[in-house]
């Protein structure tokens, strides 16, 4: 795209975080603004600061899991701007723990927000962006976790590796019936923000029973939080990363270079068929 101004732009997770940052970076590039979010309070707030900042935002409620909600939110877009150019299917959470030991309610909460939230976004706004022609993105946030495969983090990084192929597949897909929308596919390692604390947003019926956690579990817990207020690189960089993307239609997008190296020892594991390598933990040293 390189036309942004006066274009709209929907944000899932539009609220908080790396949603909340690119809604940012938009808005200074002079688009209109439709911020998503399951979170009222953060919602309201949100677009009261993007009202007084002079930028044009409206604020939608949408819980993304739910296909009725992101055709509403889709109805709400098209009725307050007439069109929508660019959607960031953003929306997110992260619950930790080992592969056996989730509940059957993390599981359906988890990938409900982070595989169906897209899938939704993709399947409610797509056809609405190709039909008027104008050039459109789609930009769906996956993370490093959809690229490589780290201990204790079974059930995100299964919905993040599915965000990964869902929107290369995308990519195919658009390319077989427009030149003027294409589709990116955001890819990042630890920022901060609050996805530390996306249980949250749990809604209630998919909560775990009330049960005293172990140690363990609490731990691991502790380390993610700090990982996540360990990144060096801010939300507001990574909203300039996403829009850069689409100006030069760049499919990928991978903010965090060091990660790459991950990434590549996952590719050599498949491709010489060896087991897994566990890259959270440093490299073993080779004596001298
Ligand atoms: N922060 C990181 O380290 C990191 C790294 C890689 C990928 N990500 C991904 O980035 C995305 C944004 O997360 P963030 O880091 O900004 O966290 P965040 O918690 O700050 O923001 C996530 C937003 O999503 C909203 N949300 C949660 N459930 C929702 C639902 N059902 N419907 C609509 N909105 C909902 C929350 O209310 C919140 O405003 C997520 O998809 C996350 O998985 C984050």
């Amino acid at each position: 795209m390189k036309d942004f101004q006066g274009k709209v732009a929907v944000v899932t997770g539009g609220a908080s975080g790396l949603g909340r940052a690119m809604a940012q970076r938009f808005a200074r590039e002079g688009m209109r603004l439709v911020l998503a979010d399951v979170q009222q309070d953060a919602l309201d707030r949100t677009v009261a600061e993007f009202a007084a900042a002079g930028h044009t935002a409206i604020g939608v409620r949408c819980d993304v899991s739910k296909a009725d909600q992101v055709d509403a939110l889709r109805d709400a877009a098209l009725k307050r701007f007439g069109k929508v150019h660019v959607v960031c299917n953003n929306a997110g959470v992260a619950p930790g723990g080992l592969a056996w030991e989730s509940t059957v309610a993390d599981w359906e909460w988890c990938l409900g927000v982070n595989v169906y939230g897209v899938i939704h976004g993709i399947r409610s706004f797509v056809p609405a962006i190709l039909a008027h022609g104008e050039e459109g993105h789609i930009v769906n946030t996956a993370s490093v976790a959809g690229l490589i495969s780290p201990p204790g983090m079974a059930i995100y990084c299964v919905s993040k590796h599915a965000v990964v192929t869902l929107t290369e597949c995308l990519h195919h897909d658009l390319a077989s019936k427009s030149d003027k929308v294409k589709a990116s596919v955001l890819c990042p390692a630890y920022v901060p923000t609050a996805i530390a604390d996306s249980e949250r947003n749990r809604p209630a019926d998919l909560r775990n029973p009330e049960r005293i956690r172990s140690e363990e579990e609490i731990a691991r817990e502790e380390l993610l939080r700090k990982a996540v207020s360990s990144g060096r690189i801010t939300a507001e960089q990574v909203g300039d990363r996403v829009f850069e993307a689409i100006r030069d239609e760049r499919f990928y997008i991978l903010p965090h270079q060091k990660i790459k190296g991950a990434i590549e020892t996952r590719m050599q594991d498949i491709l010489l068929e060896r087991s897994p390598t566990d890259t959270s933990k440093p490299p073993p040293r080779v004596a001298a």
